[in-house]
């Protein structure tokens, strides 16, 4: 038995969770504390990386405090102390990952470095008991791609955003057109009044091969229109809403076709399934229009349970776990190490992406950014 705990502050949710795990692999959660940060943002429209990382500081101890009170843990139980090491706001990864490193070096556990993308990668496993190998669509105000995870610690990624993230251009949209923040929610409750066909927006990049995808021309595109259209009605505003999400439902339903497409080419006898995760998986319109691409492909399609797929701290240590558990197995010693490795020396990264041939070849190009 495992019992561990998470901790997540690579973006605008301080959070915190205590998992137990059997010898089976499944998985109890017995706290889940994630507290977004979104009031103090919502006057600026957008997360503020300096407010979020003052935010995170006064916010951690007593998150973390809570999450080993309601699961009803001593420090001294816990097998292993596991946080964000990146990608993300690098004030705020700093915050978890050094609280992570202190409680470990105070209860002279391990500590697991994890990689957010890795958290969002296998949450299904935590949930569902998805096997490898399986695809993932992550869409949230921070990354749009698609991974194949084929097993622990082997994910190749097969398509990302080239510039905005699909969150970002809802909650960009949702600005310029005068909607609050976050965008994405906004955005959909004015497009299920508005009528999509009124304006032709764009779908960039739709004519190209591969899984990459864009963003920023649609929500220029937006911003086109509306100016044409000054002064700006409400039925206006709808109408613009509704062919934004009409146009990103085109794109990802295409590029999700494509993606079944080829995980049935590299895998033949493996029945395609896709996990989709971020805040954008919450949007009815894309999920109806994955549910029904996934039954043209004679797929399946699984949605963990939406607290589980937006930013939070059980996923952090669901994956520390998977790779404590696999490291164990060859090694049970390393439970009663201080430290996995080179874990302990592991350093806050903004990029870090999953798949090591994604690297960003010249370091802060717009390819490698998003990832
Ligand atoms: O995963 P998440 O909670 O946080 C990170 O970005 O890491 O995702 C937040 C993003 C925001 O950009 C928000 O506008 C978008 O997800 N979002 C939505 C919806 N709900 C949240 N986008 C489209 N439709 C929604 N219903
Ligand atoms: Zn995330």
């Amino acid at each position: 038995m495992l019992t561990i705990l998470g901790i997540e502050t690579s973006c605008d949710e301080t959070a915190a969770a205590v998992l137990e795990i059997d010898q089976d692999g499944k998985c109890e959660i017995l706290s889940n504390v994630v507290h977004s940060q979104i009031d103090k943002h919502t006057p600026f429209g957008g997360v503020v990386p300096e407010i979020a990382a003052r935010a995170h500081i006064q916010l951690l101890d007593g998150i973390v405090e809570q999450a080993m009170k309601t699961a009803n843990v001593n420090y001294s139980n816990l097998s292993a102390v596991t946080a964000t090491a990146g990608p993300g706001l690098i004030g705020g990864v700093i915050v978890g990952l050094m609280t992570a490193k202190s409680i470990a070096m105070a209860i002279n556990k391990p500590l697991i470095a994890v990689n957010h993308l890795e958290g969002h990668a296998l949450t299904a496993r935590m949930t569902d008991q998805v096997e490898f190998p399986f695809l993932l669509l992550l869409v949230s105000g921070g990354h749009t791609q698609y991974l194949l995870v084929k097993a622990l610690g082997e994910y190749e990624r097969l398509g990302t955003t080239i510039d905005d993230a699909i969150g970002e251009a809802f909650d960009k949209t949702a600005k310029l057109l005068g909607l609050p923040y976050p965008g994405g929610p906004a955005v959909e409750k004015a497009a299920k009044l508005g009528d999509p066909t009124v304006y032709k927006l764009p779908r960039p990049l739709l004519d190209r091969p591969g899984l990459d995808m864009s963003f920023a021309g649609l929500k220029t595109a937006v911003r086109t229109a509306a100016l044409k259209e000054e002064p700006v009605s409400e039925q206006t505003v709808n109408n613009l809403c509704a062919s934004f999400q009409e146009a990103v439902a085109d794109v990802v339903g295409q590029r999700s076709a494509r993606a079944f497409q080829l995980f049935k080419d590299r895998y033949p006898d493996t029945p395609p399934k896709m996990v989709i995760a971020g805040g954008v998986a919450a949007n009815e319109a894309i999920r109806t229009r994955l549910n029904q691409v996934a039954a043209e492909q004679h797929a399946e399609l699984i949605a963990p349970p939406h607290k589980l797929c937006t930013d939070n701290a059980a996923m952090i240590a669901w994956a520390g776990a998977e790779r404590l558990r696999q490291l164990a197995a060859e090694d049970p010693s390393i439970l009663e190490q201080n430290g996995i490795g080179d874990d302990m020396n592991e350093a806050p990264r903004p990029r870090w992406p999953l798949d090591k041939k994604s690297e960003s070849v010249v370091g802060f190009g717009r390819k490698g950014a998003k990832v």
